[in-house]
């Protein structure tokens, strides 16, 4: 009897460095909860790998950009523009501090927000005398968005930028790492993240002042007396010394988990690119992607068979993809956000796949699932050639 094939996620967490034998010493040594040496470690480390002045380890990449935005002073009233394809959790802060989000298309070029329709969007406001408050920006599946038109927008009308790089550490533009672009700039470390901590996040700005009032404001605003002494209101978002401790050992293998994802996407692309209708995720120059997620696009008229089709065909073989985001502007849940622009971000949802991309995935189950999405393409051609 065949036995089914262990499956193939998307991108597992992936182990294999000492982040046991740190997570035993976090244990071992005491330091349990709620901060301790990894905390101070972990941060350390991120912020000198990214290039900048400070960073904050927080329990979440969401809880992260709540406090960036919190920081910013962000409330009922302002408004903030951020792109519509990504995950929810890039506007969900802002829908709990009582703003109003505007949600900007994606550009062709790279599936990052459009500086087109940014601009756009900041010109009016500017000659409507009602600015946003904050921008944020994504770096869509490891690839950073265009900031040098970026952040000359943001300069030019004096709007703070939040980098959302949740999922581009270890990718670069111009040079400089993801996660150093903006006032303040936030990482995930969720359990499908290029290293993870099971759960975590963290805030990095070069404004030390930020971080150190991050801080502060993620362990329930605690003034440093003796008794629980409170001149405003914060939060419980502090990561605890456990989680940094694998953190610390997930980033010391960072270079090889982006060597595993680089070397997995340029198979992808040797395997597929040369397949009629099937298209990857357009690279801007400027940058070098972490190839988090590799993402195609399927166009059916030349491929013969949908996205969806190709995705059912994977999931009988016990392999996991997922569709692009669906833009926010789509959502039941942020109904009536308006939204500049919208059929870019449509179509890729409509016609992009994410393929499993995790570092600890082997190159022979890459290669089934290469094998796997050429089968299908041959399954449908030639059955649609049968039926001619
Ligand atoms: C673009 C983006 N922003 C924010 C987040 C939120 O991070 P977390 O899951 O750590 O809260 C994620 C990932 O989940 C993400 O992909």
């Amino acid at each position: 009897m065949s036995e089914k094939r262990a499956r193939i996620y998307l991108s597992p967490p992936h182990m294999g460095g000492r982040e046991r034998e740190l997570l035993l010493d976090a244990f071992d040594s005491g330091w349990l909860a709620p901060l301790g040496p990894h905390v101070d470690g972990f941060e350390r480390e991120m912020a000198t790998r990214v290039g900048v002045k400070d960073a904050a380890a927080l329990s979440s990449g969401t809880a992260s950009l709540h406090l960036a935005l919190h920081m910013l002073g962000i409330g009922p009233g302002d408004r903030v523009i951020a792109p519509t394809l990504t995950f929810i959790a890039t506007v969900t802060p802002v829908i709990h501090l009582g703003a109003e989000v505007v949600l900007v298309d994606s550009c062709k070029e790279s599936w990052n927000i459009d500086p087109q329709g940014l601009a756009d969007e900041l010109r009016e406001s500017a000659e409507a005398g009602c600015l946003p408050k904050a921008v944020i920006s994504v770096d869509l599946y490891g690839q950073c968005a265009d900031y040098d038109a970026i952040e000359e927008l943001c300069a030019k009308y004096e709007v703070p930028l939040i980098e959302d790089a949740a999922e581009s550490l270890g990718a670069s533009y111009g040079g400089r790492a993801a996660g150093s672009f903006g006032a303040m700039s936030v990482l995930s470390f969720n359990g499908n993240k290029i290293i993870t901590t099971s759960g975590g996040g963290m805030l990095l700005s070069d404004r030390e002042e930020w971080v150190v009032r991050a801080r502060k404001l993620a362990s329930q605003a605690k003034e440093p007396v003796a008794h629980y002494e409170h001149l405003e209101v914060g939060f419980n978002y502090r990561m605890s010394n456990v989680l940094a401790a694998m953190g610390r050992g997930q980033l010391e293998t960072l270079d090889e988990h982006l060597q595993a994802r680089r070397r997995h996407n340029g198979a992808y692309r040797d395997g597929l690119g040369g397949l009629p209708g099937v298209d990857f995720m357009p690279l801007d120059p400027r940058g070098e992607p972490n190839h988090w997620l590799t993402c195609v696009t399927i166009d059916p008229a030349r491929f013969g068979a949908d996205r969806e089709t190709i995705r059912l065909h994977l999931e009988t073989l016990n392999i996991e993809s997922r569709a692009v985001w669906k833009p926010m502007h789509l959502q039941p849940a942020l109904k009536g956000v308006r939204c500049r622009g919208g059929e870019v971000s449509e179509s890729l949802f409509e016609r992009g796949l994410c393929l499993p991309s995790g570092s600890g995935m082997s190159d022979a189950d890459r290669d089934s699932v290469v094998a796997a999405i050429q089968a299908c393409h041959r399954n449908v051609n030639s059955s649609q050639v049968s039926m001619s």
